[in-house]
């Protein structure tokens, strides 16, 4: 839906050219910039694509308005239209509707954008520095009516947040189908982002903020506790990690997990903002720092107090990372004392030269004026301090420090600055460093295991306790039959899930979160969906899961970081799984460019499914379940292919694991083992694993093992069923 703009309107608003800056927004504090000349004609583009949600009687008013804004901010959020309503997840019920499925996906969408949960909520960004819900308010507030309208006959369509419309289609379609960031692959570049983003046609939605499916910090404080324990037990030989300490950077809204999560793995996590303050502060109040402090004697005195008494710490440093990683340097070349044991980084460097890393050698304040006024100089301050950074971590690191890459272009970036990060004879992936998926979630991925999630829309902290409880027992059944190597995983998220509840983790909607593999997710699914049937969760669930999973992202500097048949920049997973989710039974999906370590880098796709109780929900958590994970087994291939056995994996995945023995007795020839393997939908649905192995039909001698596709690394494990 569109209005005709007439050019006369816009004239007088627009300079001849202007440099777009960074500037503190009054709204909100907002950090983003967007940085590069703006001439008179993208000026006059701008404006008109965003005049064109609004009837010709309010260009006038509205034009110069948001010609401030733009020049202002390097973009046109429109933040008047802004809702005075206090944003935040209402119980599924307050939402006017027509169909539930619509109400979940509003209350998905206040839930991203509640202040408590969205890092510059009145910017629409929900949290990685700039992963926005929206582009601008005007399109919350179509998006909001065309839910409160939608029948589920209907499709709401999405382009980089504005909403084409509803389009018809069959109650078993996805209600919505969103694309955040799709450009032709030549294009993809940061630069034409920046421009592309400034005239209102593109935006990034990180993983979750674009897909509605962010639930607040506890992901990622899950997630860091499990990759922080799989560290210790990788590269220090123990998962007790009590007396060790764990250093990194950035407090914002997924690196702050941090140091919580350090506390919860039970060692000692220290880490450094070099902000205003207001990060630091917002982690000390919340309780996720126990202690901060702007002294480096203080910061050293209390890590070595810590180390010595073995007493879980988080500690908050307010400096920068590179002042830390010095004198951590300093102190082991005096005293022969390696205080640091494990290492890593995440400040936002998907985003490196508009105010994703502050450079050592500038103080905040400097840096926010340089940003703007010299930006090629401020490339090269801060590829310097990258330097520093790099020359730091590689002495700690000779000297028995584990360092890895956490997802934020660190080491890429480094590389790129000229930072000695290269690993010897190694791929165009590779580093002196791995990334954390290769050597720590790359095991767990390589399992099936990934961040499966819900949300609980009624809102009450009693239904979630409910389903807390029912994940646990589920979890606890499925571990009693595994083996030791994913029993290890089962335990792991057991402690989790029990203990959730106490570490008050919730911020936001009624949420959880867990790793499981795929037997797990659909196991849990169904029994939450059972329990709503049964009213003992008193309101539909919605599933979904972070885009950072076993399928769903193609990245080569993260999440496929390990694929090395040459493959690492294909996208088709991503974009495979997107589509297959849409027909498998998701509510509504969606497929970005961007995510995690930044526009151009990756592709990634998510899903959310509302559970109401309904034989048709567990249909279609069944359907779509399996093919999420599975999916992603894809890339297993070529992952470490001397650590983990293909075939022991996908059984493991699929929970065959009678049949897995019966393969690694070798059962099968490695000939056929090089095709690898799938469990093949008999009669249109997939089977679950346990039905699978329990039909006197499956005879082995059905087995068809066959070559899927051009690319080898996808494998199936076809079983025929004689019956079907
Ligand atoms: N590993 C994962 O699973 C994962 C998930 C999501 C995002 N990410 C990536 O992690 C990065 C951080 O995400 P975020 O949401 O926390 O971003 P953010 O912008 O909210 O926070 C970054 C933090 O880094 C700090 N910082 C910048 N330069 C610094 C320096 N030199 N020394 C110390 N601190 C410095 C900033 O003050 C800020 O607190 C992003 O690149 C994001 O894409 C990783």
């Amino acid at each position: 839906m569109f209005f005709q703009v007439n050019t006369d309107v816009i004239k007088g608003c627009i300079p001849l050219y202007s440099l777009i800056c960074f500037s503190a927004s009054s709204k909100s504090k907002c950090f983003l910039c967007n940085i590069f000349i703006i001439k008179a004609t993208m000026h006059s583009l701008a404006l008109r694509n965003a005049l064109r949600y609004f009837p010709p009687s309010h260009h006038a008013t509205l034009a110069p308005e948001f010609a401030q804004e733009l020049r202002q901010y390097g973009h046109i959020y429109m933040y008047r239209f802004c809702p005075a309503l206090r944003m935040r997840a209402y119980p599924i019920d307050q939402y006017p509707c027509r169909t539930r499925q619509a109400a979940s996906m509003m209350l998905m969408i206040m839930n991203n954008l509640d202040p408590a949960v969205a890092q510059f909520p009145q910017e629409l960004v929900t949290y990685g520095g700039n992963g926005q819900v929206f582009s601008n308010w005007a399109q919350f507030r179509l998006v909001m009516h065309y839910l409160s309208e939608m029948t589920e006959e209907q499709t709401l369509v999405m382009y980089s947040g504005h909403p084409m419309g509803l389009f018809p289609s069959l109650p078993s379609s996805p209600r919505a189908i969103i694309t955040n960031g799709m450009v032709i692959p030549n294009y993809s570049s940061r630069d034409q982002y920046e421009k592309m983003f400034a005239l209102g046609v593109s935006m990034y939605g990180q993983m979750t903020a674009g897909s509605y499916c962010y639930i607040g910090p506890q992901g990622i404080v899950h997630g860091t506790m499990l990759t922080v324990l799989n560290a210790g037990r990788r590269y220090l030989g123990s998962g007790d990690l009590r007396g060790r300490v764990f250093v990194t950077s950035g407090l914002g809204g997924m690196s702050g997990a941090q140091a919580k999560a350090a506390v919860i793995s039970g060692c000692i996590g220290s880490a450094v903002c070099p902000c205003d303050g207001v990060p630091l502060r917002k982690r000390h109040e919340q309780g996720w720092l126990m202690e901060v402090t702007s002294s480096m004697e203080q910061c050293i005195k209390r890590i070595r107090e810590a180390r010595s008494s073995k007493t879980p710490l988080s500690l908050g440093y307010h400096g920068n990372i590179v002042d830390l990683w010095e004198r951590l340097v300093l102190e082991f070349e005096r005293t022969g004392e390696l205080l640091v044991d494990l290492g890593s980084d995440q400040t936002s460097l998907h985003n490196p030269y508009n105010g994703g890393y502050y450079p050592v050698q500038l103080s905040f304040r400097q840096a926010n004026q340089l940003m703007s006024t010299d930006p090629d100089r401020f490339r090269s301050i801060v590829q310097e301090s990258l330097r520093r950074q790099v020359m730091a971590i590689n002495k700690l690191s000779n000297a028995g420090m584990f360092f890895w890459d956490y997802g934020n272009a660190f080491l890429l970036e480094a590389q790129r600055a000229g930072a000695e990060v290269k690993k010897v004879d190694g791929g165009a992936t590779e580093f002196r460093y791995p990334s954390y998926v290769q050597h720590i979630m790359g095991d767990i991925f390589s399992l099936g295991f990934g961040p499966f999630r819900w949300v609980c829309t009624s809102g009450e902290p009693q239904d979630l306790a409910v389903t807390d409880s029912i994940a646990a027992t589920v979890l606890e059944e499925i571990s009693a039959s595994v083996s030791d190597r994913i029993k290890q995983q089962y335990n792991d998220n057991i402690r989790w899930i029990r203990e959730a509840g106490k570490h008050k983790m919730v911020v936001g909607s009624q949420a959880r979160i867990l790793y499981s593999d795929q037997k797990g997710r659909v196991c849990i699914a169904l029994a939450i969906n059972q329990a709503i049937a049964d009213g003992r969760v008193s309101a539909p669930v919605v599933i979904s899961r972070d885009h950072h999973d076993v399928s769903g992202t193609d990245s080569p500097f993260r999440e496929t970081s390990n694929v090395y048949d040459g493959s690492a920049f294909c996208a088709d997973m991503a974009v495979q799984n997107f589509v297959g989710d849409a027909f498998r039974g998701a509510t509504w999906v969606a497929l970005h460019n961007g995510g995690g370590v930044g526009w151009g880098e990756v592709m990634n796709g998510g899903f959310g499914l509302l559970l109401d109780g309904s034989e048709e929900a567990a249909k279609r958590a069944r359907l779509m379940l399996n093919w999420d994970v599975s999916n992603g087994v894809r890339v297993q291939r070529g992952r470490q292919p001397e650590r983990i056995r293909p075939h022991l994996l996908i059984c493991s995945l699929l929970g065959l694991q009678a049949f897995a023995e019966w393969l690694n007795n070798g059962n099968i020839s490695n000939e056929m083992m090089r095709w690898g393997c799938c469990c093949c939908p008999t009669g249109g649905e997939m089977l679950t694993p346990r039905e699978s192995l329990s039909s006197s039909t499956i005879i082995l001698a059905d087995l068809t093992l066959f070559l899927h596709s051009w690319r080898w690394r996808i494998m199936y494990l076809h079983y025929i069923d004689s019956c079907s």
